[in-house]
């Protein structure tokens, strides 16, 4: 199973939640992350990891023999702490757009080979996307696309300009919100989409997700944690049981188009976020 997780402006929580969603997937095979953003790799940074293996020495390694080999991918891994299995993007954006330009290419390659597998998921963290990013077929071939946003007016904006078209981009395309904001029931409705889930501000537990702070607010006790534990039983569900219903908190209003005009005002902002 592939899953892509994604925005479409700014810095939502894309690779906090991709890593919170690996760590709490159900099951005892835990999904490998996939650095994917062609803006460049963080978790290098904040885990003070080696530049080697990663996507740039995958990337090589597709070239030189056979992309299809399923143990590709999971050949050019490091661990985090914990022992979460992550295909590093490298720091800078030049080195990660002709890493991912190899990678997306053609019907074999390695994400899609590896995520084959009836025992493995890939998630990958595609960053900020458009039709023109190098990461784009990844998105395409997912089996899920998982749609990242705070729920602020100015991020909701480009959201709802983009978001038909962006719909079409995947067969099982999600919308998650992350942080204070808008109600999640206002959002909904003012976008026509469903919201599958919301995960809260929770800096404590984003801090331990990017390498600082103590394991006692690990996503395991973290709500942050908890709230990616029931994203990704959503998703596993919606890819496992092959439908294409998306599971939401909210029902969007039934039978109208999704708008691509800007978001009209939404009511006052909550202070607390809510999570409903
Ligand atoms: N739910 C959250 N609550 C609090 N802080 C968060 C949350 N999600 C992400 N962050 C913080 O926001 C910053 C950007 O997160 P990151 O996941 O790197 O975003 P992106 O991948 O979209 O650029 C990081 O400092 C991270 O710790
Ligand atoms: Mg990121």
């Amino acid at each position: 199973m592939l899953i892509a997780v994604c925005s479409l402006k700014g810095s939502p929580g894309v690779t906090t939640l991709a890593t919170a969603l690996a760590v709490r997937w159900p099951g005892q095979e835990k999904p490998i992350v996939v650095e994917a953003d062609p803006a460049g790799g963080d978790l290098m940074a904040r885990f003070r990891l080696s530049d080697t293996p990663g996507l740039v020495s995958l990337a090589a390694a597709a070239r030189g023999r056979s992309a299809a080999d399923p143990n590709l991918l999971p050949q050019h891994t490091q661990l985090l702490p914990g022992g979460l299995r992550v295909v590093l993007g490298p720091v800078g954006a030049e080195q990660a757009r002709a890493a991912l330009t190899v990678l997306a290419w053609g019907p074999s390659w390695p994400l899609r080979r590896a995520a084959d597998h009836p025992e493995t998921t890939v998630i990958a963290d595609c960053g900020r996307v458009d039709p023109d990013s190098p990461v784009f077929p990844i998105i395409r071939s997912a089996d899920a696309m998982l749609l990242v946003a705070r729920p602020h007016d100015d991020e909701l904006a480009h959201v709802a300009l983009k978001l038909q078209a962006a719909q079409q981009w995947s067969r099982r395309p999600c919308f998650v919100l992350v942080g204070d904001g808008y109600p999640t029931a206002e959002v909904s409705q003012a976008l026509r989409i469903p919201v599958m889930g919301r995960v809260p501000r929770d800096d404590k537990g984003a801090a331990v997700l990017c390498g600082q702070g103590t394991g006692r607010r690990g996503p395991d006790k973290s709500a942050l944690g908890r709230a990616a534990a029931k994203i990704a039983h959503n998703i596993h569900a919606l890819a496992v049981n092959n439908g294409t219903r998306v599971p939401h908190l909210r029902v969007a209003v039934p039978g109208e188009p999704v708008s691509a005009a800007p978001l009209q005002p939404l009511g006052p902002q909550t202070r607390s976020g809510a999570t409903s």
